[in-house]
């Protein structure tokens, strides 16, 4: 059975601050999906919450980029925000960029990624959501899960994987795209996606079948607005077993924390942490960037889950390493590489400085 699963984020108002979400802005996201889903549109969904960003998980039969889900998404988004404006939570209503719809959320501030699939006889996927980050975070985890056999095993000893997987690598700034097959051009690819705050990886295709196995939002709000506004937060859905990596594939490259950039005032690097759900309010200096994993199985498009990926023992120490790497960054304060370069900083007063201080520069 051919199914469309979409996932669509957005910013709409944080409590306290930016670290968390109010339970009262779930409730009424909630309500919103359960009318979609009664009224047909939906076949199901699941709400839930990345430290201040709400997401949309859901199932239908339209396909990606349908102009009817994205704005009964939209809708629902207007509807917690005029909730967030009546608890005057921070930021409210921050991620909408537009007053009103006009035909895809893409380009109005809302993070997207969706993915039409055949449902297989067991269908298991796995969806990260992550909050003080931008949207090439992802580029280092799709990586180790589809082309290191360091990381993934299956591609060494798994016959139905070891064709590899095709990488769709989206240059943000330019908007355009490449195609590498992997392994064999692993070098090549490389060069780009090294430098996640341009090459964002968009979807990845196993090349036995050429089946999607992964895709993520990959939309830039600093680029869409214009201006800072609040970090991309992205997603991302991966499909796992079989042709795919096992889920303990998918999830290894997060016990092995790295560093990602988004943190206070979007202007610092910090380590991606993985958390459980409910411990995921990034408060430390605005963060930590967090990283949360839902799994489902997906029966003729019923999301049967979620189980919450990293609250298991087994992601304590990663945690820990998080938290040291997060202590070594801090001691930098306002100095790289902490702090990020100039022209990446999402805050900056450095034109402002400039302009009071251009006279008193003098030719060496
Ligand atoms: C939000 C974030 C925060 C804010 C900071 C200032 O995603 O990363 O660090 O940038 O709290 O927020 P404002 O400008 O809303 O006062
Ligand atoms: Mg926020
Ligand atoms: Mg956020």
């Amino acid at each position: 059975m051919k199914v469309t699963l979409s996932v669509i984020k957005a910013d709409i108002g944080g409590w306290v601050g930016h670290c968390s979400m109010h339970p009262d802005l779930m409730t009424e996201g909630e309500s919103c999906m359960a009318k979609a889903k009664k009224s047909g549109l939906l076949i199901d969904y699941h709400v839930t919450r990345c430290g201040d960003d709400l997401q949309f998980i859901m199932t239908h039969k339209k396909g990606i980029d349908n102009s009817k889900i994205h704005e009964m998404a939209w809708n629902a988004f207007q509807s917690c925000t005029a909730v967030a404006k009546k608890l005057k939570l921070h930021g409210a209503g921050q991620d909408l960029l537009s007053d009103a719809f006009s035909g895809n959320v893409k380009g109005q501030g809302p993070g997207v990624a969706e993915m039409e699939l055949n449902e297989r006889e067991a269908e298991p996927v796995i969806i990260f959501m992550a909050d003080k980050t931008a949207s090439g975070a992802w580029n280092l985890p799709l990586y180790e899960m589809f082309c290191d056999p360091f990381n993934t095993i299956g591609l060494v000893i798994s016959a139905n994987m070891h064709a590899g997987f095709k990488f769709e690598v989206h240059d943000v700034k330019e908007s355009r795209r490449i195609m590498f097959n992997c392994p064999e051009e692993i070098y090549d690819m490389l060069v780009f996606i090294g430098a996640p705050s341009r090459y964002t990886v968009k979807s990845v295709y196993s090349r036995e079948t050429g089946e999607i196995a992964s895709t993520s939002s990959t939309q830039k709000l600093s680029l869409i607005a214009g201006r800072y506004v609040g970090k991309d937060d992205p997603v991302c859905i991966v499909r796992a077993q079989g042709i795919f990596p096992a889920v303990g594939e998918v999830l290894e490259p997060f016990a092995r924390p790295h560093i990602v950039e988004g943190w206070m005032r979007g202007s610092h690097n910090g380590p991606l942490t993985p958390v459980s759900v409910k411990g995921c309010n990034p408060t430390r200096f605005d963060g930590p960037p967090r990283v949360i994993a839902a799994g489902f199985q997906l029966a003729e498009g019923r999301l049967v889950g979620p189980v919450d990926m990293f609250d298991d023992v087994a992601f304590n120490n990663a945690r820990q390493m998080a938290m040291d790497m997060a202590d070594m960054l801090r001691r930098h304060g306002p100095f790289e590489p902490h702090r990020l370069p100039l022209d990446e900083m999402e805050y900056t007063t450095m034109p402002q400085v400039m302009k009071k201080l251009a006279k008193r520069f003098e030719k060496l």
